[in-house]
């Protein structure tokens, strides 16, 4: 299978429209070694498969669908290199982008949760808008385990795992989470057995992740935060990461440990970095403590052939 990272930065993106903290303001100067990033995005395919699937629709797919070659028309006068969307969650991070494929000619085939559903039909209405455009065909991720298939895209198998995270801050139900709320996805070659396994947010460690964490070759994990109280030392919110949904990187609990306890030749990335996040920087003690790990920090353009 062919993995790539289109939008790797959480909600916001780096440099986000409205900080001037230290990464963005060095990311804007230049003055900083690193490299802005949209927010977050995956797609795959199959070895033999030309058409990919889409892992969320990120407020910047259209940015990213110019960046990326294979998802662009080449075939017919109206055509998408996008087969299916799947959705990890309701964020406005992970879904807005479904607006910006509201051109297609036919209903848009959509993987999510029943609550994610929710959610996208009654807090935040998406796809009840969309039903004037090209409207949605609808799929519900089986949360019991289960492996799917989604047409358009052959030779990947699929099996997801409700995350103790949390919904979206729109969602009626954000303080009181539900099975479905997000998802951690595991995506199997078909052909290899190759598995990757994919949740950028990440809030409780358990055994049910742990297993599917240790059954993969590659984790893309959540790598929001360095601490769990980033945001409240810059000043810039009084929640930690973990009320959010989100484990801290750094410390006890936190997931260089946690990625410390996967077997030596599990490919390590982190995804889904927050711009105040200090690992953005390539130059900072922070992101050498991940190198000497053996932990990669996701880009834009990223690409993993498994
Ligand atoms: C999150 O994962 O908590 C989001 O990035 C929030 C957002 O989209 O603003
Ligand atoms: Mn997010
Ligand atoms: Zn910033």
């Amino acid at each position: 299978m062919l993995l790539h990272v289109l939008g790797s930065a959480a909600g916001g993106g780096f440099p986000q429209w409205n900080c001037n903290c230290r990464n963005c303001a060095g990311v804007r100067a230049g003055t900083l070694r690193t490299r802005a990033r949209t927010q977050s995005s995956i797609c795959v395919r199959g070895d033999a498969s030309a058409d990919w699937a889409l892992v969320n629709a990120s407020p910047d797919l259209l940015a990213q669908i110019r960046a990326h070659a294979a998802l662009q028309p080449a075939r017919a006068p109206r055509d998408s290199g996008i087969a299916t969307v799947l959705l990890m969650d309701g964020q406005v991070d992970h879904t807005t982008g479904l607006y910006m494929l509201r051109e297609r000619g036919t209903p848009l085939p959509l993987w999510c949760a029943d609550p994610v559903h929710e959610d996208l039909t009654r807090g935040n209405p998406i796809l009840r808008v969309l039903e004037h455009y090209c409207g949605v065909e609808r799929h519900p991720i089986p949360l019991d385990g289960s492996e799917f298939t989604m047409a358009g895209v052959p030779g990947l198998r699929f099996a997801a795992l409700p995350l103790a995270s949390k919904a979206a801050p729109y969602s009626p139900h954000r303080d009181a989470p539900v099975p479905g709320d997000n998802i951690g996805l595991t995506i199997i070659d078909a052909a290899s057995g190759q598995r990757v396994f994919y949740a950028p947010g990440l809030g409780e460690r358990n055994g049910d992740v742990d297993a599917a964490m240790r059954a993969a070759h590659c984790v893309l994990v959540d790598g929001t935060f360095w601490t769990d109280d980033e945001m409240i030392a810059l000043g810039f919110s009084r929640k930690t990461g973990r009320s959010i949904g989100h484990l801290p990187i750094s410390g006890p609990g936190g997931t260089l440990e946690w990625l410390g306890s996967l077997p030596a030749a599990t490919r390590k990335v982190l995804i889904h970095i927050n711009n105040t996040n200090p690992i953005l920087d390539e130059e900072s003690a922070e992101r050498a403590l991940l190198t000497r790990h053996g932990v990669e920090v996701a880009h834009d353009g990223l690409q993993i052939a498994l």
